[in-house]
């Protein structure tokens, strides 16, 4: 598909209305998410139904919102905020670092100092929760810290970067599924989000075991072997960093008290590599994430069952089949950690 025919949505001026109608203001980023004042996360009283539609609607369009919040939020309030989207309520499986504030279970805190919190995380593309069938519907960054010389956050929306492989591409890729390393979960590499309806892809660059492949004129299926896993990880890195130039990818550095919610399904991210900088260059980064339970689960086609055994033999014959860690690894020398 040619770049003119890329899009993003813009925000629907209905919408925007209706925040306004409630004292609020969205604003597009460009050229992905969409910033919102004056919607207050830190009352007890959540902004009401319909906007909280509304902004979900444009998280699902736009991939984020980020909150520019006057005051300091809360753990309290963050967490709250986070259980406004999707399946309304925390899932949390991640590691609690011994600094975070009341040893929270909810919030994964991360910084660039591991005394402050977890260093290294989400250096390539991914989605959060891949490890599990109902992928996290949303996830949240609220920024403690941001670092005096930046580093922050790369958002690219994977219905853009669909619609931005060449023909043959997409049709290969909607005959594939991945494996996760950690867990043997089966996802679809395209899959058609849930509330937009776009085609998206889907694939976590740290944490893959093996992609298997449904035979395009035959009953069955085959796993892709290592140079051909390679070639698609290049190539999914290639397209979703293209959208940086081709306007379906963002940069996002965060201000303070900023908190940005992600439709999870419709963008990937990684940390940009000055967020993993030692401090005494980059100054101290501090932020904490949140996960929001999936609605349903990411499901494969082709009668492929949401559950493999990593660990076991390959049940596809010859092929990439790797458990455990960060499964396959694509390039060498490159940071991987979940
Ligand atoms: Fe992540």
């Amino acid at each position: 598909m040619k770049t003119d025919e890329l899009s993003i949505a813009p925000l629907d001026p209905a919408r925007a209305a209706l925040i306004e109608k409630n004292g609020g203001r969205i604003l597009p980023l460009e050229p992905i998410g969409a910033e919102v004042h004056g919607i207050n996360l830190t009352s007890d009283t959540p902004p009401p139904p319909d906007v909280v539609e509304a902004l979900e609607l444009e998280m699902a369009n736009r991939g984020f919102v980020v909150f520019k919040n006057e005051k300091p939020l809360d753990v309290d309030d963050f967490l709250r905020a986070s259980c406004l989207w999707g399946g309304k309520a925390l899932h949390s499986t991640h590691g609690v670092h011994p600094a975070t504030p009341g040893g929270n279970q909810h919030i994964f805190r991360l910084s660039n100092d591991r005394r402050i919190g977890i260093p290294g995380v989400g250096p390539q593309w991914h989605n959060d929760g891949s490890f599990i069938p109902a992928t996290f519907s949303h996830s949240g960054y609220h920024i403690i810290r941001p670092a005096e010389n930046g580093g922050g956050t790369y958002f690219a929306h994977q219905g853009a970067a669909y619609d931005a492989l060449p023909e043959d591409r997409q049709e290969f890729w909607c005959r594939l599924s991945s494996v996760n390393s950690a867990s043997g979960v089966v996802h679809p590499i395209v899959h058609v989000h849930p509330i937009s309806g776009r085609r998206c892809i889907w694939l976590h660059l740290g944490m893959t075991g093996g992609v298997v492949e449904k035979l395009k004129d035959a009953d069955g299926y085959r796993l892709l072997d290592a140079d051909e896993l390679t070639q698609l990880c290049h190539e999914y890195n290639d397209i979703l960093n293209a959208g940086l130039e081709d306007g379906y990818a963002i940069g996002y550095e965060y201000q303070e008290n900023d908190c940005l919610f992600i439709d999870n399904l419709t963008v990937a991210h990684r940390a940009s590599p000055q967020a993993h900088l030692p401090v005494d260059e980059q100054g101290l980064r501090i932020m904490h994430r949140s996960t929001v339970r999936g609605v349903q689960d990411l499901s494969p086609g082709f009668d492929l069952p949401q559950y493999l055994n990593i660990d076991g033999p390959s049940p596809f014959g010859e092929g990439v089949w790797k458990g455990g860690g960060i499964g396959f690894r694509w390039e060498e020398g490159i940071p991987m950690q979940n």
